[in-house]
């Protein structure tokens, strides 16, 4: 008789993208004529680069001639594209990375969940409070995390760092020390980001006791303040410690489109084993690529042209995150993030995050993100993203100054 894996009924109800999901459908159901507005999901909103655009239509016609049909991609993803992520995102920033240490995938969110694959079920993980949820969901799946307290809103065997008002939303080194540590810079959900000093602090206290961070760089392209690193190999030492993982997602609009890639250094080792090739035995065995098309439309974000265009599409969602947090200064919230992130992360006077969530979905119709969905540290806070459209986002905003 099969089993299931019972640790996915230790999850705590749905995901909180479903719940906001429901509570929205339910309200538009019952409010036909209203006109809601979406700063919720971090999800882009403008269409996908005119360079990016042409790549994928010479790719698509690439396919349907005989002589340069592309069937499944290389195991760690197309040379021309391994090649322009060294130079433009490692090489260009004085980093140093192979391409054999890069692995393409279809984004983030699938390796910011499978990376714990190579990792034994006997790891004690860190992660920030609030945290995008997948890092511990994910290791909730795989038996990482002991048990779900619904009381605390916290797993028993997983080491939370609050980031909140009092720390700068950064978190601070832990008293007990984890085996895996999650970080995310610049952050979703708060909106806030690391120095390179401080990052390097992390670093050392990983080699210290000898623990490997995750660092997910999701939202690189955002960073607008100089002592800001684009990656964490830009720290002393962190090829020996950490793993490294990017998006398409939000520098290029392709969400919807899928792409992202994972850095793995050779450095990184327990004991001889290189944690390099058991990624690549991963990848080689349970992703079968991601496609020619998207590969080359990659490629194509970074052409001169595509970098252009790419960087004004990230211009126009700073602008709105401008238009944001100046807007809610105005009506008297204290509003945190949106400088070096497209997200606005704000506290809610008092109310509860859902409380708050309830007032803006039926005064102002915005929908935007309950802090507490991101842990319990965020109870009190309220993401909003800057992914919207100008329109909607200066609408969204008037409709919240009047409540
Ligand atoms: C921190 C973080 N990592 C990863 C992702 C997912 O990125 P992708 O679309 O590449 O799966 C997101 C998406 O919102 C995110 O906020």
């Amino acid at each position: 008789m099969f089993k299931i894996n019972e640790n996915y009924l230790k999850l705590p109800g749905s995901y909180l993208f479903s719940t906001i999901g429901r509570k929205v459908r339910e309200y538009k159901a019952a409010n036909p004529d209203k006109d809601v507005i979406s700063l919720g999901i971090g999800d882009v909103t403008k269409p996908l680069a005119p360079s990016v655009i042409k790549a994928l239509h010479d790719a698509v016609d690439e396919m349907g001639n005989p002589d340069t049909f592309k069937g499944y991609a290389p195991d760690l993803g197309y040379e021309f594209l391994r090649n322009a992520i060294r130079d433009n995102d490692y090489k260009a920033r004085g980093v140093d990375i192979d391409i054999d240490e890069i692995f393409i995938s279809d984004g983030a969110k699938s390796d910011s969940g499978n990376i714990g694959d190579i990792f034994s079920k006997d790891n004690k993980i860190a992660v920030c409070d609030p945290v995008y949820p997948v890092y511990v969901d994910t290791n909730a799946m795989a038996g990482r995390t002991g048990d779900y307290n619904l009381e605390t809103e916290k797993w028993s065997n997983v080491i939370y760092m609050p980031c909140t008002k009092e720390t700068g939303f950064a978190p601070e080194i832990p008293l007990e020390n984890p085996d895996i540590i999650y970080l995310c810079f610049p952050n979703n959900p708060t909106g806030a980001t690391i120095t390179k000093d401080a990052l390097q602090e992390w670093v050392d206290y990983a080699l210290k006791i000898g623990a490997c961070i995750i660092y997910d760089a999701a939202y690189e392209a955002y960073i607008s303040e100089e002592d800001v690193p684009h990656s964490i190999y830009e720290c002393e030492g962190a090829k020996a410690c950490a793993i490294e993982i990017r998006s398409f997602s939000k520098n290029a609009g392709f969400t919807g489109t899928r792409l992202g890639f994972t850095v793995v250094p050779k450095e990184l080792k327990k004991g001889n084993v290189m944690l390099r090739d058991l990624w690549a035995r991963r990848h080689g065995t349970k992703f079968n690529g991601a496609p020619y098309i998207i590969q080359r439309a990659g490629e194509a974000v970074y052409s001169k042209e595509g970098k252009r265009e790419t960087r004004e599409q990230v211009a126009y969602y700073m602008e709105n995150a401008r238009i944001i947090r100046e807007s809610l200064k105005e009506a008297g919230y204290t509003v945190y993030g949106g400088v070096n992130a497209p997200y606005i992360w704000l506290d809610t006077n008092g109310a509860s995050s859902w409380e708050f969530f309830d007032t803006l979905l039926e005064k102002a119709n915005v929908v935007g993100t309950p802090g507490s969905g991101f842990g319990p540290s965020g109870e009190g806070y309220f993401r909003l993203t800057a992914f919207g459209t100008r329109e909607n986002t200066i609408e969204a905003l008037e409709r919240i100054k009047k409540i």
